[in-house]
């Protein structure tokens, strides 16, 4: 990327964001001093955080492809989608349907300076909008939002690894609860789709201390636990085998690998194999 593709005027280096701290875990190479300074302060109380965010990707694999094959959605809203990677959600989706068409949207504007970059191919099918996910209503309103998504036909709405940046109460929107619920309760008709993940701990005094940690470098944050995710969704079905550690949805041992981690994070691969109490829980629901 050169640096004529970036809106600098806007993006943030010296305070670390998500986008970027996520996206050095999944192999990436946009990482700053501030992002390096959280991550890895994180990692050395919660080392598991780089498999987690790994499973979390390879979840998204099987999400897409499995809404795209099986459940026959044709067009997806990617709240949170993150810096664009290997196998992003309009090429796993084109790659099983071509005509398949993706909305991206993602608070950080330096995913929008990359997105373009990435799009420049896809320009009929695939957007990237720059926007708050806490407030669903203005995202609906976003004319690339109308042009791409029809939602006079079933949708899905993607919440990946965003969960825990959405606080019950929130001083931006109305709380976690009506930003995942808004579009699929309200504007999705039935056949519509939910797929969502976030950091949970079964014990909540731990969930806890993870939070206050990444909340305190300005990233908002809240842990939960899976009962509290559960309730989140009453009222929709749940695609077997429905909200678990996502390492138990439908694994696919042949799904394409992620990118190399990069060399100051190996020594945390495999962490999870020894510590279990922080994971990644989700899955997919669809609105009947
Ligand atoms: C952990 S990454 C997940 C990326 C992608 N969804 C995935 O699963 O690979 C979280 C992303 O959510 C974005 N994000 C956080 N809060 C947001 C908000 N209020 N509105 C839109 N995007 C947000 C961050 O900028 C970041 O790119």
């Amino acid at each position: 990327m050169s640096s004529s593709d970036r809106d600098d005027r806007a993006i943030s280096f010296d305070r670390p964001t998500s986008a970027r701290a996520y996206g050095w875990m999944l192999g990436g190479k946009d990482i700053y001093q501030a992002d390096q300074d959280i991550l890895l302060y994180m990692l050395g109380r919660f080392p598991e955080c780089v498999d987690i965010a790994r499973q979390n990707r390879q979840f998204l694999y099987r999400a897409v492809r499995y809404l795209v094959e099986e459940a026959g959605i044709s067009q997806f809203l990617d709240m949170g989608c993150g810096l664009p990677t290997d196998n992003n959600v309009h090429q796993v989706a084109q790659r099983f349907n071509p005509d398949a068409r993706v909305v991206y949207v993602d608070i950080d504007p330096i995913v929008l300076a990359h997105g373009r970059a990435l799009l420049a191919d896809y320009r009929a099918s695939t957007t990237v909008v720059t926007a708050d996910m806490r407030t669903p209503e203005l995202i609906l309103a976003d004319p690339d939002v109308g042009h791409l998504i029809d939602f006079t036909e079933p949708v899905a709405v993607l919440f990946l690894s965003v969960g825990h940046h959405l606080k019950d109460f929130d001083k931006v929107g109305k709380g976690a609860r009506h930003v995942l619920r808004h579009i699929i309760d309200n504007v999705a008709v039935p056949g519509s789709h939910l797929a969502f993940s976030q950091v949970v701990s079964d014990d909540p005094t731990l969930g806890e201390a993870f939070a206050a940690k990444i909340d305190a470098s300005g990233i908002p944050w809240q842990s939960r636990t899976p009962a509290e995710v559960d309730a989140l969704f009453d009222g929709l079905e749940q695609i077997t085998p429905g909200l678990v550690n996502l390492v138990d949805w439908r694994p696919d041992p042949n799904q394409p690998p992620l990118e190399p981690v990069p060399e100051p994070l190996r020594r945390y691969i495999g962490a999870t194999e020894r510590r279990t109490n922080v994971y990644e829980y989700g899955g997919i629901l669809r609105k009947p």
